[in-house]
């Protein structure tokens, strides 16, 4: 069954029809040509495809796109302003925590509603917030690091 949704991407009015069944993920990636949403487990696993919904981490894989009607989505493609990298993607490059770079926007999409919180992270804390995400290269001492330099900056 097809549905027709709108919803706002990067500043963006999108409005399309979708089979109800398909994922927020795949309409994103093959649709719409937002190809930094990256699909690594499709199960809720890694959080490679996390994208902020009204500000909120979410994975897109395990949301319908359905449910995406009358949101404000924002992926890795909108996060660095008039060609300026935002300080969280800074703070990445600063500190080393990329390497493949598959992991990577997910990270910086829930590090950016961390540091959008205002709120103050204890190490420990900020290791929580992260858990939702695997990153198979770094060994995740970088990640934080760099996640703690955009809090504190
Ligand atoms: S691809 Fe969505 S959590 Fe892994
Ligand atoms: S940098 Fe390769 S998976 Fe994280």
């Amino acid at each position: 069954m097809l549905k027709k949704i709108s919803f706002v991407v990067n500043g963006k009015q999108e409005t399309l029809e979708v089979d109800v069944r398909e994922s927020l993920l795949e309409v994103l990636r093959n649709r719409l040509g937002y190809t930094g949403v990256k699909k690594g487990c499709g199960v809720g696993e890694c959080g490679a495809c996390t994208v902020l919904i009204d500000g909120v981490p979410i994975d897109s894989c395990i949301y319908l796109a359905v449910w995406a009607e009358g949101k404000n989505i924002v992926t890795i493609e909108g996060i660095a302003k008039n060609g300026e990298l935002s300080k969280v993607q800074k703070a990445f490059i600063e500190e080393g925590a990329i390497q493949c770079g598959f992991c990577t926007p997910g990270y910086v999409l829930t590090a950016t509603a961390m540091v959008e919180s205002g709120k103050k992270y204890t190490r420990e804390e900020i290791k929580r917030e992260l858990s939702g995400h695997l990153c198979r290269c770094t060994g995740y001492q970088n990640i934080i690091r760099a996640v703690e330099k955009a809090l504190a900056d």
